[in-house]
């Protein structure tokens, strides 16, 4: 069946890296407060892992897909910092030695740079962030720690807010190696230069790139559209400078590219924002389209 067998070698032979899109968050690892649900996850990493991939971690601390339980614990903040614990270092003692690397934290900004109020913030302060980090290296010492967000290309000063927090972070020798700069991107923004300035800043604070997350959209603002090859020869060109850009910068920094998904048949872009899209290296049926041959071409 075409959603089975080629769907499965498509996985198998086109990339060498796994990130779970929903069955690693914290409501699908950990639905109950005594309860964490592995065997979904562990079917996954194991498959990974016998197929020789790299498996990235995505994401122990997010405000969506939460567990209800979480969202509505009760206690002082030191009883939710024992909580906080206790979900980061099960879940990394678990996976320990499996999990290369791990979003340690997703999406902590606002887009005006400000903090985001998550129940992380609101029940520990601020310190939650290195406190997580904290929690994650003792539980798992060789995994790889990124903070993952998007828009820190296009929005100045949400980027400027994540630097001086990693700054200030690594000022102080809290454990965190890597930046996931979501590439939700499109064929119209960001500009490449904004792209590349993105990740030198990053990589001169000394942490790894991971392009993570990558689907470029040809419909960013959800028109009625015609799907025409000039589009897609757009969008294969918008991943051709992205890949080339992404090789530029030294070699010890380079963590990855992460596509959100292989084809436009799985993609979460239609029906998250209800429009027609086609953000992906395959088509529904599974062939190769030409962002898949500009990919190719600049590796
Ligand atoms: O699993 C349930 C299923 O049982 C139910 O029948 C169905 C009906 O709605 O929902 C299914 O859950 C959906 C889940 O994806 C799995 O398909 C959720 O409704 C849906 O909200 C969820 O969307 C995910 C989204 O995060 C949640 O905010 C997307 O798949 C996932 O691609 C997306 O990923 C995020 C990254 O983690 C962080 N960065 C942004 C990115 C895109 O939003």
């Amino acid at each position: 069946m075409l959603d089975g067998t080629r769907n499965k070698e498509i996985i198998d032979r086109q990339f060498n890296s796994f990130t779970p899109e929903n069955i690693f968050k914290p409501n699908s690892l950990h639905p109950e407060e005594n309860t964490f649900n592995w065997p979904e996850a562990d079917q996954m990493l194991d498959y990974a892992l016998s197929q020789n991939k790299r498996f990235h971690g995505h994401t122990l601390l997010w405000h969506n897909q939460l567990p209800l339980w979480m969202e509505n614990f009760q206690g002082n903040s030191a009883e939710w910092e024992a909580m906080l614990k206790t979900h980061i270092q099960t879940i990394c003692h678990h996976f320990k030695g499996k999990v290369k690397a791990w979003d340690v934290l997703n999406e902590a900004f606002n887009e005006d740079g400000s903090l985001r109020n998550s129940i992380w913030k609101q029940h520990i302060g601020a310190s939650y962030i290195e406190k997580a980090f904290v929690f994650a290296h003792e539980a798992d010492p060789e995994a790889i720690l990124f903070y993952n967000d998007f828009n820190l290309a296009l929005n100045d000063k949400k980027r400027d807010a994540v630097v001086s927090l990693i700054r200030n972070l690594k000022q102080r020798n809290i454990p965190i190696h890597g930046i996931g700069l979501q590439m939700h991107i499109s064929i119209y923004y960001p500009s490449n230069v904004v792209i590349a300035s993105a990740m030198k800043e990053f990589y001169q604070l000394g942490l790894k790139v991971h392009l993570s997350e990558l689907d470029i959209s040809l419909n960013p603002r959800g028109l009625d559209i015609e799907l025409t090859d000039k589009l897609l020869q757009k969008q294969a060109q918008k991943m051709y400078s992205v890949s080339l850009l992404y090789q530029q910068i030294p070699k010890a920094y380079q963590y990855g590219i992460t596509f959100w998904g292989h084809s436009d048949v799985h993609s979460w872009i239609p029906s998250f924002f209800g429009r027609e899209d086609y953000p992906l290296l395959f088509d529904a049926n599974y062939k190769a389209k030409p962002m898949y041959c500009k990919f190719l071409e600049s590796l």
